[in-house]
This record gives structure tokens, C-alpha cells and sequence, in this order.
């Protein structure tokens, strides 16, 4: 039975949170890790609205933390579907920190998370297609399908490079590099 499909905007999540000391480094920054779980989980709210069902992250793409997130701050982060495979999924999330005080808002970043949305028996499972009803959308669609393909040619190369690569030949390449190579060491 073919599904219905279903607009990014019907899935639309944002959790907001405030940046708590203990989610804090010894430098006083938000730990990073914390604010990838907090991402992980409204993928994952976004993912599940869309499917139906049980959903599972496999690779998170784009994690560049643009600016330091501090204790005080309201992080919102806004997920909705981008693009739809067979069983798979991407969601794209918008993070951004805001100073209750002076009410500025940053953007600290915006990362793709691919999902899979699997059956009662563990195994990947059809997903509904998705309802594009606005040029924006249709970029966004396109654009996973570009990052996708570039990162399926980037894993080519790098195997090529790893099966090719002659250590010997490539140790002059190093000079000029901040490492020491002492095999005796
Ligand atoms: C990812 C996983 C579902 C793939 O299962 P599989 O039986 O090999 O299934 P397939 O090869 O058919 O892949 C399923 C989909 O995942 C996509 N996929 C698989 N590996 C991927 C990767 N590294 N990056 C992006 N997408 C990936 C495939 O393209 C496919 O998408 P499509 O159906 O839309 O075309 C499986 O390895 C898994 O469950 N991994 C653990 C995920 C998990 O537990 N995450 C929680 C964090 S611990």
C-alpha cells in the first residue's frame, strides 16, 4: 500500500532549553556533547512525527559550532524533514542561543541528521514520501540529495587513497607538519 505523503511543516519540532551550570565546561561553555543530545533528540521527535514509527540515528552531518553557547542562555532547536529515501530520512536542524537579557539571538548551527525508521522486528522500513509545497523545500530536498552524493564520492576517494597510499613515497609529504617520526622512540 502506498503511504500518503506528508509536509515537512506537519513534523515541524523545536525543543527550547535552558543552558544549566552543570551542561557547562571548566571554561564555562556549554559542552558540546550536550547540546549534539539535545539535537539527537529532536531528530529523533521530528523523525518519529513523520514516520509513524521507531526511529534510528545513523550519521550526523555538519557539526560546526559557530559560536561558544554559555550558562543562562535559551538554546531552541527547530527540526523538520528535508529529504526522504526509501527507509531513511534527513533532518535538518537549526540551532540557535538566545541572551534572555538582552534578547540577541545567534546562530550556533545547523546540522543534518540521517535516520532510519525501522519495523516492529528491528528491520529499515518504508517512509512515507514528502509533500513539497514551496520552493524553499524543494531546495532543501535537493541540496541532501547533492550532500549525499558528495558524501558516497568522498568515501570512494578515501578508500582509493587508503588503498594506494605508499607510506614510504608519502613520508617527505609530512615535512613541514607539526609531527616527529622516530621509529626507534
Ligand atoms: C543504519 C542501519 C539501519 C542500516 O541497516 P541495513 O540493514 O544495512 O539497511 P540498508 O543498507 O538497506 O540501509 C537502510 C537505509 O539507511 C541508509 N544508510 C545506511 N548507512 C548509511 C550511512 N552511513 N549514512 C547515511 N545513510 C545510510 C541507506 O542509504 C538506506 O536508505 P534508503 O532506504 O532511504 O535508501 C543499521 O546499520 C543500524 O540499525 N545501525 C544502528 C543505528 C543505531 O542504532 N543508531 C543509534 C545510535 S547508537
Amino acid at each position: 500500500m502506498e503511504l500518503a505523503p506528508k509536509s515537512p511543516s506537519a513534523s515541524e519540532t523545536t525543543i527550547t532549553e535552558l543552558m544549566i551550570p552543570s551542561y557547562a565546561n571548566f571554561g564555562g561553555k556549554i559542552h558540546g556533547g550536550i547540546l549534539l543530545g539535545l539535537m539527537d533528540k529532536v531528530a529523533y521527535a521530528c523523525a518519529a512525527k513523520h514516520t509513524g514509527s521507531y526511529c534510528v540515528t545513523v550519521s550526523v552531518e555538519n557539526v560546526e559550532f559557530l559560536a561558544p553557547v554559555e550558562v543562562g542562555q535559551l538554546v531552541s532547536l527547530k527540526a523538520r524533514i528535508n529529504y526522504v529515501g526509501r527507509t531513511s530520512l534527513v533532518v535538518g536542524i537549526r540551532v540557535e542561543s538566545e541572551d534572555i537579557k538582552t534578547g540577541q539571538v545567534t546562530h550556533t548551527n545547523t546540522s543534518y541528521f540521517t535516520m532510519v525508521a525501522k519495523d516492529d522486528h528491528n528491520k529499515p522500513t518504508l517512509v512515507r514520501p514528502l509533500l513539497l509545497q514551496n520552493k524553499e523545500e524543494v531546495r532543501r530536498f535537493f541540496e541532501a540529495i547533492i550532500r549525499k552524493n558528495n558524501r558516497n564520492f568522498f568515501k570512494e576517494e578515501m578508500e582509493k587513497a587508503r588503498i594506494n597510499i605508499d607510506l614510504d613515497e608519502e613520508l617527505s609529504r609530512l615535512e613541514g607538519e607539526r609531527c616527529v617520526i622516530d621509529f626507534e622512540a
